[in-house]
């Protein structure tokens, strides 16, 4: 399963690249937002920081853009950016004919705000390279999210189709887990969510134990 970090903030990014080598990036207009700078600025200075690897970085089209003439020609102009990037559209009904499009250009759409299995289906029809269900947004409002994934995983293989599911706004490890169980290809989280997601109690209970019998032993 690939970890992909979602973020904006150039440090976090390049510390995440480091430390456990995530495979891809995620942005949107919050995070762009957070990191205080104009938009084509950190979507390029991202761009620079996987520039030669196969490393993803998903870029949002400005959300005000409804419609199909407008989507095209702003997800033609940030694709010429980085041959990194992968493009964001909402999931709304003239997003699909826009990701069938952009897929006859090799453009690679990231189909993001998705909360059901059709609007899943429909964006892989289209032919999305990337499905991003945000399973943090519907257990917070009590719905189930193991089976959303289920399902959106199911009627991918059922049919072949080639879009890779990204599991978004992701809050804690458990959801990692259980997206990785539900066989979804990617997740997306917070450093915070991952970091936290590494540590645990017991090692660190067990580090101060052997730490101990460590100090009391000679060496040679
Ligand atoms: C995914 O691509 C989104 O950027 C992300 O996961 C949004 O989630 P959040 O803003 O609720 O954290």
């Amino acid at each position: 399963m690939q970890f992909f970090l979602d973020s904006a903030l150039v440090d976090e990014i390049k510390y995440a690249l480091d430390a456990f080598n995530i495979d891809g990036i995620t942005t949107n207009p919050r995070h762009v937002q957070v990191s205080g700078k104009p938009f084509l600025t950190v979507i390029r200075e991202i761009a620079k920081l996987v520039e030669g690897t196969e490393k993803t970085v998903s870029v949002e089209v400005n959300p005000h853009f409804m419609t199909y003439e407008e989507m095209v020609p702003e997800a033609e102009k940030l694709a010429a950016i980085s041959p990194n990037f992968v493009i964001k559209l909402q999931c709304v009904e003239p997003a699909f004919k826009a990701m069938e499009a952009l897929a006859k250009k090799e453009i690679r759409v990231n189909c993001t705000l998705v909360f059901s299995a059709m609007q899943a289906l429909q964006a892989m029809r289209s032919g999305a390279y990337y499905i991003s269900p945000f399973i943090g947004w519907k257990e917070s409002n009590g719905e189930d999210v193991q089976g959303f994934i289920d399902d959106i995983v199911t009627i991918r293989d059922n049919y072949g189709f080639n879009s890779e599911i990204i599991v978004a706004a992701v809050r804690n490890a458990r959801q990692i887990v259980d997206a990785a169980l539900m066989g979804a290809d990617i997740v997306t989280a917070g450093l915070s969510v991952y970091q936290e997601g590494f540590q645990h109690p017991f090692t660190q209970e067990g580090i101060r134990k052997f730490t101990q019998f460590w100090d009391k032993t000679p060496y040679e």
